[in-house]
């Protein structure tokens, strides 16, 4: 049977307490799995039967009945050879796992699938999270599907207004805190504390890193073995260490033999974890006013660094900034190369791959998986605000040809299209 345990002190919880941090110290939690009980379960139960998917790893989530599943089909998303992008960045094998594809375009939902059927498990008739965006997406979309309600606090005018619409559309009571995010999850807390009854679904709710973690399973699979590195944009540091958890689980289980370095990318305006790592600690210095362009991961005191840090220094991994400017153009060629329009947060990880290279931090003949975390509609804002808007024309065939340049090459057209 699985149980909770604080990743400080060791001090052990039922699965069925809500309980978010440990009562000794105040650490927190994770969820232990029994995987000797998984081995068992896995050698009878013939997964070909099932598709690529967050449920088909039911053997290692922590729902106990499966008629409390509340899903929209999450996971199984698409593992893509860019090999233009690749040759581009001098690297022979890199793979986007494109998050996006997931129902509400972000991995939020592998983790939101899992914490709903616990909520609905436990019984609790409201969740509630603090959001930089796709999280109250997610959870919106979730909540109202298992027909619960959903209450969202967002850092003001801070989040894409796609992400907006998302929580707005499927009804979540929906709060802009004057603040950044640091300052809304500290007020879900509160909140929390105050009325028992609400159910807190942000990544600090250990369920959440359970569905999580089975990006690292899709992965393995969709390879058939552990790529060399994990590439994961870093922001309140919940994802990189689901799927640290995941390669260890498989691995524990007998499905793997090796584990990829887990290399986490932050915004250089919002670079706690990457601050420690660099200075070789084990513990952060939160930063008061975060800033950076991938709104998404402009979290200056993330709640789980302590697990990020651990799945870093355990992977014998690597930590590193990128600066805004790296993000917006990463995030314009990797849609212009491989058609894959990923958020700015989840083109940190491109944005890093030359510098990982000139450092030696990642070989020319490694296999690469970056994660693209979120679908880029959610912030389109920001393309519109870099390409301007597009020029428009009488129909007229000469005036319309003249304005397509089409004497300029293709190449060069891409490189500048607003000044060509
Ligand atoms: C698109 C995107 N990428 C990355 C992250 C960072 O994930 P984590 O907070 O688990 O580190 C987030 C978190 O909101 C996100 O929305
Ligand atoms: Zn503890």
């Amino acid at each position: 049977m699985a149980h909770l345990k604080c990743i400080e002190c060791d001090g052990t919880y039922g699965v069925n307490e809500i309980i978010y941090k440990c009562g000794n110290c105040g650490g927190i939690l994770e969820v232990v799995t029994d995987l000797e009980e998984v081995h068992k379960k896995i050698s009878v139960n013939k997964w070909s039967d099932t598709s690529l998917s967050v449920w088909r790893y039911a053997d290692f989530l922590p729902v106990n009945d499966r008629v409390n599943i509340v899903t929209l089909n999450e996971g199984g998303t698409g593992l893509h050879r860019c090999k233009r992008l690749a040759e581009k960045i001098g690297l022979k094998k890199l793979f986007i796992k494109f998050e996006g594809e997931n129902p509400t375009g972000s991995f939020k939902d592998r983790g939101m699938t899992v914490g709903i059927s616990k909520a609905r498990e436990l019984g609790v008739s409201t969740v509630i999270c603090a959001s930089t965006g796709n999280t109250s997406a997610s959870l919106a979309a979730y909540a109202a599907k298992a027909g619960m309600q959903c209450i969202v606090l967002v850092p003001a005018g801070k989040i894409g207004v796609g992400k907006l619409a998302q929580a707005m559309a499927h009804g979540a009571r929906l709060v802009q805190v004057k603040g950044n995010f640091d300052d809304s999850l500290d007020m879900v807390f509160k909140i929390c504390e105050r009325n028992n009854q609400i159910y807190l679904l942000n990544s600090i709710n250990p369920f959440r890193i359970e569905g999580q973690k089975t990006i690292a399973f899709e992965v393995t699979e969709q390879l058939g073995i552990s790529p060399d590195c994990m590439v994961m944009p870093v922001g309140n540091a919940g994802n990189i260490s689901a799927a640290w958890k995941g390669f260890n689980e498989f691995e524990a289980v007998g499905l793997i033999k090796t584990k990829p370095r887990m290399i986490g990318i932050q915004a250089e305006g919002a670079s706690p974890i990457v601050n420690a790592y660099r200075k070789k600690q084990r513990t952060i210095e939160p930063i008061l006013s975060p800033e950076t362009v991938a709104t998404a991961i402009r979290i200056g005191n993330p709640v789980s660094w302590m697990k990020a840090l651990n799945s870093i220094y355990d992977s014998k991994g690597h930590a590193e900034t990128v600066s805004d400017q790296e993000i917006l153009d990463a995030q314009r060629l990797l849609a212009q190369t491989e058609g894959i329009f990923a958020e700015p947060a989840s083109a940190t990880p491109i944005a890093s791959l030359r510098n990982l290279l000139d450092q030696g931090e990642i070989e020319k003949t490694d296999s690469v998986v970056c994660v693209a975390t979120g679908h880029g509609l959610k912030d389109a804002d920001v393309i519109t605000r870099i390409f301007g808007k597009p020029i428009e024309i009488e129909a007229d065939i000469d005036a319309i040809e003249k304005s397509l340049n089409l004497l300029v090459k293709y190449d060069k057209w891409l490189e500048d299209p607003v000044s060509i």
